[in-house]
């Protein structure tokens, strides 16, 4: 059996990786796994039990209890959900929990719901193409500037409804890098061999004709 295709999408908070991701994977027929999700909501379980996401104990436990349910929770794209999953990402042990699961993920794409066979996926997060899949056929590190991205993220936010203000959203965004960017166990960073993307001027669509053309050249024949 051939080795299931994987695109390998990290980078910083707002930085775009999601939208693409998810394009990228309708396009290609892949799988798709948001992995910031998963530490959304081992963060998301903490606060909803009034515990500390730094605590240590109480996040592992969370990591290791994950209720699917809480994946498709409106709240994970919440500030306090953010916040609070960059504090559990940075605990060695919740990272260890959430491990097997993600390599699991691209190692047998999940089928179409017809039940078609998928031949790859797309995950995107801030680890994959350094330690989740370090094989990754394609690894591609979306950055832009943190104002592009605060300005992003405080459109997301209005449009969901939450009042947020962009010196606030900009000064969360930029904690954000710093704990995801020093934590000890498996940073953000990208990988030697990835592609970087810079999307600070690019619309969308543009954003997906260059990953795509990246894909595309690695799909080549030899
Ligand atoms: O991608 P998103 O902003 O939803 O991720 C939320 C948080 O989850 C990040 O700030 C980061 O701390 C953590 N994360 C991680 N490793 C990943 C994906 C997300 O540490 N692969």
């Amino acid at each position: 059996m051939t080795r299931p295709f994987v695109i390998a999408l990290d980078g910083p908070a707002a930085a775009g990786k999601g939208t693409l991701a998810k394009r990228l994977a309708a396009h290609f027929g892949l799988a798709y796994l948001d992995t910031g999700a998963l530490y959304r909501a081992v963060g998301l379980s903490v606060l909803r039990q009034g515990k500390d996401p730094t605590d240590p104990i109480a996040a592992t436990e969370a990591a290791k209890n994950l209720p699917a349910d809480l994946l498709q929770d409106p709240e994970l794209r919440s500030a306090a959900s953010g916040d609070a999953s960059s504090k559990v990402a940075a605990i060695p042990s919740v990272r260890a929990a959430l491990f097997d699961w993600q390599r699991r993920f691209a190692a047998e794409p999940q089928p179409f719901a017809d039940g078609t066979p998928r031949s790859g996926s797309v995950l995107d997060g801030r680890d994959i193409g350094t330690v989740i899949c370090p094989d990754a056929d394609v690894k591609i590190f979306v950055t832009a500037t943190p104002e592009a991205r605060a300005n992003r993220r405080l459109k997301e936010l209005q449009a969901r409804g939450e009042k947020a203000i962009y010196a606030r959203v900009l000064e969360d965004i930029v904690a954000r890098d710093a704990r995801d960017t020093a934590r000890a166990d498996a940073p953000m960073k990208a990988a030697e061999d990835a592609v970087h993307l810079d999307t600070s001027d690019l619309d969308i669509d543009q954003v997906f004709a260059k990953a795509k053309a990246i894909v595309d050249e690695r799909l080549k024949p030899s």
